[in-house]
């Protein structure tokens, strides 16, 4: 396959990380997940007591923040000027944060323009939620995952289950349900499936089944 750009979007917990890495370790693309940067400039907002809606603040914060994603074997690893916090940016409170760090156009702004930046060099698969409509509109293969809001919380709550920490089932699903209506209704770079994007519906497919059918649009176009 030459060197491509894919983008998958899609709502909370739909899978597309999983999904997104395998795809790009069969094509030896590499994989950008975005969510992991508005996550590391909220979990640096939360340690600095930054107010999620003063946009200024959260603005100038990221300027001097560096968020680098590194690939490493298997492992991702998000670093926040070089310290790692893979882990921390899962933490509850950042993702049910994140949403409205990520509200702010300031924040996207320069959000989009560093991850363009990552994925100039193509053979990319990209994940978040305006890849296909903003950050790569002239991406090659678009993808919108969806999955219904019960299989999604179901997913994520045996996920979990397998961390060893148990979530309540409804209170995850509520959780999902909150951001994806925020990442829904914002004003700049709402959450909506491009034009051009292939809509997917993974509540009853497997992981592997969901990959097949991404590298099975990809070979169409190689
Ligand atoms: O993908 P993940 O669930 O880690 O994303 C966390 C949050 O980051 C989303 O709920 C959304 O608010 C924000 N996000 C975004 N645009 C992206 C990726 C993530 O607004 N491209």
């Amino acid at each position: 396959t030459h060197a491509i750009a894919i983008a998958i979007d899609g709502p909370a917990a739909a899978g597309k990380s999983t999904v997104s890495k395998i795809v790009a370790k069969k094509l030896s693309f590499i994989y950008i997940d975005t969510g992991a940067m508005y996550r590391a400039l909220t979990y640096k907002a939360l340690q600095e007591h930054i107010p999620f809606d003063d946009e200024k603040k959260l603005a100038d914060l990221l300027a001097e923040t560096s968020i680098e994603l590194l690939q490493e074997k298997d492992q991702q690893h998000v670093l926040i000027d070089g310290n790692d916090v893979t882990h921390d940016i899962r933490s509850e409170n950042v993702t049910n944060n994140v949403s409205y760090t990520a509200k702010h156009s300031s924040v996207r702004g320069e959000m989009v323009k560093r991850q363009q930046e990552l994925a100039k060099r193509r053979g990319v698969v990209m994940d978040g939620r305006d890849i296909g409509t903003h950050v790569l509109p002239d991406a090659e293969v678009k993808i919108f995952l969806k999955a219904s809001v019960k299989e999604r919380a179901k997913r994520r709550y045996e996920e979990n289950a397998e961390k060893g920490f148990s979530a309540d089932f409804e209170t995850l699903k509520q959780e999902i349900e909150e951001r994806d209506r925020i990442d829904s209704k914002r004003d700049f770079a709402p959450l909506i499936k491009a034009d051009d994007a292939i809509e997917l519906d993974t509540t009853n497919l497997s992981i592997d089944e969901v990959a097949e059918s991404i590298l099975y649009e990809v070979e169409k176009i190689a």
